[in-house]
């Protein structure tokens, strides 16, 4: 069998940690590179990496020329979170044919913030034949497929609590950007209220994920986010309360705190019902490092997958593919 082959679609922090790991896996390779920033594109990937040799893959801003000219079995894309801005993108790979595996947080759990264009991609990746996944750490693990995973022992769920916190001083730097370290608070209201900054996307889908895997429908979704400040009193970054509720009380809460400086990082459960379950991931579960294996670990899964878009909920209990990538492709 061949191997599995990748093209990347979107070379930045995220995107080069995924292209690392995947050149030290057995059984897959990667063709292609697709990214619009001036200082990468015509360059060879190997350079872009700064490895000590070259690739023999140029990055390009042109899709559509490198799909027509290359066969690949998977995208891996890794360019920004919102989906209408990655529509287009992610269409057009489908139109080529090919599968996705997207860190696009609203791909994760499109269809409530984005049903129209959930509904068209399901469509489109139906008519040609390919699957089309949103996922990463955070959404697309710790705060909803782990989540849903636990409630699987539980004969009843009450209601679920989940805090994350990240020291933000351990990330990459678009994370730091994106959640506003160094901004004065002022700057970090006005650059949130005109979206320059995001802050963390996905609290919403990471509730409705759940909320749908569990058969809850929810009344009311609300996200709250703060700065949080440093001793200087610039911003060290934020906390974000996302609540989704139902019967008038708080069903799920998720409560994500990423500033720089955070003493103890930590991912903690509570799921209250029969039986009740705590628990506290301590240190948290590394963000960069889970997103690129995470995203890698669901390559063989995606291709295995039935056309159409779907997430992580739809798919085998996620897994490390540790072997040669060819192992767990079963078509
Ligand atoms: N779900 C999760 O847990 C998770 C985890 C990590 C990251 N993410 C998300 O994944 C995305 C990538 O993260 P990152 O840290 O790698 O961001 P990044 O460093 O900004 O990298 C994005 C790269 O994509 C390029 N790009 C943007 N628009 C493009 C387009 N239309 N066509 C081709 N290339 C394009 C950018 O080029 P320019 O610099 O020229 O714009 C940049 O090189 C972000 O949206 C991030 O929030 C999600």
């Amino acid at each position: 069998m061949d191997k599995v082959k990748v093209v990347l679609y979107g070379v930045g922090a995220i995107g080069s940690r995924i292209a690392e790991f995947l050149l030290e896996k057995e059984g897959v390779e990667i063709v292609g590179a697709i990214d619009l920033a001036k200082e990468k594109v015509g360059k060879d990937l190997g350079d872009v990496l700064a490895l000590d040799r070259k690739l023999g893959v140029a990055v390009s801003d042109d899709p559509n020329d490198m799909f027509s000219k290359i066969k690949t079995d998977v995208v891996v894309h890794t360019t920004t979170s919102f989906l209408k801005q990655v529509y287009p993108q992610i269409a057009k790979v489908i139109e080529h044919g090919v599968n996705v595996v997207s860190t696009c947080e609203e791909l994760s759990y499109p269809y409530p913030a984005e049903p129209e264009l959930a509904k068209k991609l399901d469509e489109l990746a139906k008519k040609h034949g390919v699957t089309v996944l949103g996922t990463g750490i955070n959404p697309g693990f710790i705060m909803d497929t782990l989540i849903i995973a636990l409630t699987g022992v539980c004969q009843k769920v009450e209601t679920i609590k989940m805090t994350r916190v990240i020291d933000a001083a351990m990330r990459r730097a678009s994370f730091q950007k994106k959640i506003g370290v160094g901004l004065t608070v002022d700057e970090f209201k006005e650059k949130m209220e005109r979206k320059v900054i995001t802050g963390h996307v996905g609290l919403e889908q990471s509730i409705s994920m759940v909320a749908s895997a569990l058969g809850w429908k929810l009344d009311k979704m609300e996200v709250e986010t703060n700065a949080i400040k440093a001793k200087s009193g610039q911003v060290a970054g934020l906390r974000q309360l996302a609540r989704g509720m139902r019967r008038g009380r708080d069903a799920i809460t998720l409560d994500l705190q990423a500033y720089v400086g955070a003493e103890e990082e930590y991912d903690s459960f509570n799921i209250e019902g029969v039986p009740s379950i705590h628990g506290k991931i301590s240190p948290g579960v590394h963000g960069d490092l889970a997103t690129v294996a995470i995203v890698v670990n669901s390559i063989p899964k995606v291709i295995n997958a039935e056309p159409g878009l779907v997430t992580m909920k739809d798919l085998p209990v996620p897994s490390a593919a540790l072997e040669d990538m060819r192992m767990y492709v079963n078509k």
